[in-house]
């Protein structure tokens, strides 16, 4: 049977003493002081999954190559995946462009003033249309980031697992009945700051300096490590891999990624299933058709976390004569020219080094 809950409501002297909070002592960020729409857009979609001091650099790194929607909508791949490595979660980048080429045709370059809207475009969620719509037009809609549903969630003591569709929704009917019209774009960017800075996810959040701390339920009872409340999440599945790094005169082997699924089309440096002992390794090079021309050393173990999986991965470096199906780049091209996902950094990092013939760093 369907229990409908009562509506949540919200402390009504929340919008004051966070905009009060905002406005003493809010970081300056490159996209608040000109909250121009294509680059809050840009900004909301890189700090999806990074934070601020992260994503600046790459934010305006990517400005400075596509300063325009029009610049992003027809920039090759290559240099969009360059521009967001490291960032991971590539789709993102590709959406990006798919969304600005839309843009372009249906909108003359400039991103809509309007939630619908920009929700229909690809990439763009609730969260990031209410993010770009409230921040770059000023339209009196919520965006209920993770930071937000657990400043919400302690606020109010809500048992509600913030990874619920429901929750989220359920805070948003609550932020929009309180969300201060005449200035939606800095409430909603409020309450994701106070998340960032002041009620923190992991450790001791700093309820001292908290503008709701009179008020915020949690804080009150002492209960405070007790929410957000999460469900059990699903234990992420692990997979052992061998990654070879194959150096032929100066340069490494690298090769492309199927075109579906995990890290499609990004390069990768060459690896297969499970953990190859030196023998096994001896074969899978005489399979790729190389030879090798000096001794196999191993690279010693790394790991990779993504979503769902999380990649333990053992390393092989060995030179080698034969093509096989690899492109052999130099570290400067592999630096400059390729995209290189960071699952692959401990060993990419070492290149140089094992070019050199520095092997024990
Ligand atoms: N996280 C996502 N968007 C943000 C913003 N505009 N300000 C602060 N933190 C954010």
């Amino acid at each position: 049977m369907h229990r409908e809950q009562p509506q949540m409501t919200l402390p009504a002297q929340l919008p004051k003493a966070l905009l009060d909070w905002y406005d003493a002592g809010a970081r300056v960020l490159p996209w608040r002081s000109d909250p121009q729409p294509y680059h809050v857009w840009l900004s909301e979609i890189m700090l999806q999954q990074t934070r601020v001091e992260a994503a600046t650099p790459y934010f305006e790194r990517f400005l400075r190559e596509l300063p325009t929607i029009a610049d992003l909508a027809a920039a090759p791949e290559e240099q969009l995946l360059k521009l967001w490595e490291g960032l991971g979660y590539y789709n993102r980048v590709r959406n990006l462009q798919k969304a600005a080429r839309v843009v372009v045709d249906q909108y003359g370059g400039q991103l809509p003033a309007s939630f619908d809207a920009l929700l229909s475009l690809p990439g763009i969620g609730r969260y990031s249309a209410g993010a770009i719509a409230s921040i770059a037009f000023g339209i009196p809609v919520p965006a209920v980031a993770g930071n937000v549903r657990r400043v919400i969630s302690r606020v109010i003591e809500s048992d509600e697992p913030i990874s619920r569709e429901e929750t989220r929704r359920r805070m948003a009917a609550a932020l929009s009945a309180l969300l201060p019209k005449e200035r939606p774009g800095d409430f909603n960017q409020a309450l994701m700051e106070l998340g960032a800075m002041v009620c923190l996810p992991n450790g001791a959040p700093r309820c001292e300096r908290c503008p709701l701390n009179g008020f915020c339920l949690a804080h009150l009872h002492g209960s405070v490590d007790r929410f957000p409340c999460k469900e059990a999440k699903k234990e992420r599945r692990r997979e052992q891999r061998t990654i070879f790094v194959l150096l032929q005169d100066g340069r490494v082997g690298i090769r492309r990624r199927p075109a579906r699924g995990l890290l499609r089309g990004l390069w990768e440096l060459p690896g297969e299933e499970g953990f190859l002992d030196e023998a096994q390794a001896q074969n899978w090079l005489a399979a790729q058709g190389f030879s090798p021309t000096g001794p196999l050393r191993p690279l010693g173990p790394a790991k990779h976390i993504f979503t769902h999986l999380e990649w333990q991965m053992q390393g092989w470096v060995v030179p080698v004569t034969g093509a096989g199906a690899l492109c052999f780049v130099t570290p400067e091209q592999l630096a400059e020219e390729y995209c290189l996902p960071s699952a692959f950094r401990a060993y990419a990092d070492r290149i140089p080094n094992l070019i050199r013939g520095v092997f024990d760093v």
